[in-house]
């Protein structure tokens, strides 16, 4: 029986087993010294003024939107294609989303079609793109819109940490350094390219934005003697505003310190791992995988290859123990979306085709060449036994190769290919 390659893993060691305990021993775990050493190792990591930790990506969501200001009466534009907390963090504050299809290539939100919304909606106060699998979103042309639109951006990077882009003049950011959302967030759950068990961050250069965040975390209370509006003993504390326990603990921080020393060699091998599936399926009929920038610096935490044929290829690779996951339904064919704001089926097009044939493949750091030979190995034997699907419907996706091109090269994987 072959062993289960699942499609994500965590790469946890002995040095974050370590310092985890040394938070054991120490007076703190919730919340304490490891939290703020944490932020600002983040912080610098991403090249932002400000890193407020929380609980995770789904409560740096929300807290981003409080932070906004968004609510009652106020709408956001959001992709489809992300995990349904994207779109429920705006809600759960109140405001409206506004479903606008994906660019079919990058799987990432569409411009065009943005401005669109953009132009017929005066109510939209924010738009958050998903940079999904780690490549970044077309960032500089939403900047544009936000800004003649008056709305602000914030970044779901929850999975881009590490992630770093090129834009067209040829200077390269970093995800989360603020140079075009006001606040960046990020997921720190097992699956992504770094982890503190369950967690999340919200960068951002703004010192107010950054305030208001870290007294939305625990509860709007602040201890501030500058802040209270009355004296009292030491123990006094007021509240100013209606915030959450969102905090991180110390133990979880302590994680992340280790996990963002290790993130520019985990990217790395992400890296190296997508170009070498990239190199083996790209003379593969009837698969294509997701578009990468030029020149490629994504921390890439989804390998997503996309195939009329995905449901017989899930099974298949389930078959041979190798785990495969869909990256998302879309978001608005959600049955609470649709009961509750009136979305279905045909409001965005590109991300409803996507899902019917979108597959993530293992990537993890910690895979080795074998393991991934098997996934290659496994994908283009289903190809290769398939004939007579390629052959007949080959040319929809046609990149020029003949028919014997997926016989090729199924062996002999193990070395490079
Ligand atoms: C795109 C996206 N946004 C938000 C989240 C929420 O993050 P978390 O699970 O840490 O709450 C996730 C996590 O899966 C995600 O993939």
């Amino acid at each position: 029986m072959k062993r289960f390659l699942p499609y994500g893993r965590q790469d946890v060691g002995g040095e974050e087993m370590r310092r985890v305990r040394d938070v054991l021993e120490s007076d703190w775990l919730t919340q304490g010294p490891k939290v703020p050493e944490f932020e600002a190792a983040l912080a610098a990591s991403c090249g932002a003024a400000h890193a407020v930790a929380v609980a995770n990506g789904t409560m740096a969501l929300y807290l981003a939107f409080r932070a906004a200001g968004l609510g009652p009466g106020d709408r956001f534009i959001v992709p489809p294609t992300t995990f349904v907390a994207t779109a429920n963090a705006g809600v759960l504050c109140g405001a409206e989303p506004v479903f606008v299809d994906i660019d079919p290539e990058t799987l990432t939100l569409d411009p065009a079609r943005v401005e669109a919304a953009l132009l017929a909606d005066p109510r939209i106060r924010a738009i958050l793109p998903v940079h999904l699998g780690g490549r970044v979103a077309d960032l500089p042309a939403l900047k544009q819109l936000a800004d003649r639109h008056g709305a602000v951006i914030i970044e779901d990077a929850c999975h881009a940490i590490g992630t770093r882009w090129c834009d067209d003049g040829g200077a390269w950011h970093r995800v989360g350094d603020g140079s075009h959302g006001v606040m960046t967030c990020f997921s720190f759950h097992p699956v992504k390219s770094m982890t503190t068990g369950e967690g999340g961050a919200v960068t951002t250069n703004d010192p107010a934005l950054a305030e208001k965040l870290a007294g939305l975390r625990t509860h709007g209370i602040t201890r501030e003697p500058s802040r209270l509006e009355r004296q009292d003993g030491p123990w006094y504390y007021e509240m100013h505003d209606l915030g959450i326990n969102a905090r991180l603990t110390d133990m979880q921080a302590a994680m992340g310190l280790v996990q963002l020393q290790k993130l520019e060699r985990l990217c790395k091998r992400r890296l190296e791992l997508v170009q070498r599936y990239d190199r083996a399926f790209a003379r593969v009929p009837r698969l294509r995988v997701q578009a990468r920038p030029q020149p490629d610096g994504s921390c890439w935490h989804l390998m997503i290859v996309r195939t009329p044929e995905r449901d017989a290829l899930y099974r298949a690779l389930a078959a041979q123990q190798i785990g495969s996951q869909v990256h998302y339904y879309p978001v608005h064919l959600q049955p609470y979306y649709r009961h509750r704001f009136g979305t279905g089926p045909g409001l965005c097009p590109a991300a409803e085709t996507y899902y019917n044939e979108a597959l993530s493949l293992p990537l993890f750091p910690t895979m080795n060449d074998a393991d991934q030979s098997r996934v290659i190995k496994a994908v283009r034997r289903f190809f290769a036994d398939r004939p007579e699907v390629a052959m007949t419907a080959g040319a929809a996706i046609g990149d020029g190769c003949d028919d014997g091109d997926m016989f090729h090269g199924l062996d002999g994987l193990d070395g490079h290919d």
